[in-house]
């Protein structure tokens, strides 16, 4: 008789079907005044994704619920939503990783993220998000002759920005600012974050208007480095040390 591997024995326990508890923050404008809680019960393995569960209530018990979702890769940054009260991508979240560890707890709250309007469901308007990127000018500007050939950068040079490269404008970020939640005009982390990609890319001539936009009154001095963005971003981006080194690129008058 073989015995089984305390390994062997986790690999089968994650795969023991368990039934979770799904409670989702729903909202149709047609019908609702306000926001209310419902509880929907999902068959499930530990190891599903929390869109898996989405999909489930979506599919066999209510097709009018509404989320975004695209890639399920965590590359395309669509499904970012409060899951147990933290800013989360659904696909990137395993259900055993929500369970506490004797197994019993398995409620899961789901609700859209903060600080944009909530128009059904868990879907909101990216619009502001969106503006305030566009904002920030999120693309490569250069003056002076067109070259004629590639431009060459130092890893040195290139390594400066690698980190803010990784953004999927997911809002987990921003969504997760208080300082967003209490003024929407506030241009939020992930718009800083794209700044800094090209602020300190040696290619780009755009730093100076770029950081003249961020000097606004809604631009980094409003970041009260509370980490809660960096905390929050599913990419792992030391988000708010790039707005650290925005600020510092304004006070010193250098990049
Ligand atoms: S560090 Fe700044 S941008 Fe990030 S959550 Fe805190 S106040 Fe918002
Ligand atoms: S910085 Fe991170 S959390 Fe913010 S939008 Fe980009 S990927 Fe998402
Ligand atoms: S669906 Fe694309 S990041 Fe989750």
């Amino acid at each position: 008789m073989t015995t089984a591997t305390p390994e062997a024995e986790a690999a089968s326990e994650t795969h023991t079907p368990i039934q979770v508890t799904l409670k989702i923050l729903r909202f149709n404008p047609e019908i609702d005044q306000e926001p209310h809680w419902e509880s929907y019960d999902v068959p499930a393995q530990p190891t599903d994704r929390v869109l898996n569960l989405l999909f489930y209530v979506k599919d066999y018990v209510d097709g009018t619920f509404a989320f975004r979702r695209s890639c399920a890769h965590g590359v395309c940054g669509s499904d970012a939503m409060q899951i147990n009260g933290i800013n989360r991508l659904a696909c990137k979240v395993l259900l055993k990783d929500l369970l506490e560890k004797n197994g019993k707890k398995t409620e899961i709250s789901i609700a859209p993220i903060k600080g944009l309007t909530t128009l059904k469901d868990l879907y909101v308007d990216m619009d502001p998000f969106f503006e305030a990127y566009r904002a920030i000018k999120p693309y490569l500007i250069t003056y002076g002759n067109e070259p004629t050939r590639e431009r060459i950068q130092s890893q040195a040079d290139r390594d400066r920005f690698d980190d803010t490269t990784k953004c999927i404008l997911c809002a987990c970020c921003t969504s997760s600012c208080p300082v967003y939640w209490n003024d929407g005009s506030y241009f939020g982390p992930a718009a800083i974050v794209n700044a800094h990609r090209f602020i300190f890319d040696s290619r780009d001539d755009g730093a100076e208007e770029r950081l003249d936009i961020l000097n606004d009154g809604e631009g980094v001095w409003r970041c009260r480095t509370t980490f809660n963005c960096t905390d929050a971003c599913p990419r792992g981006i030391q988000v708010t040390k790039a707005i650290q080194e925005v600020k510092r690129a304004l006070l010193f008058k250098r990049v």
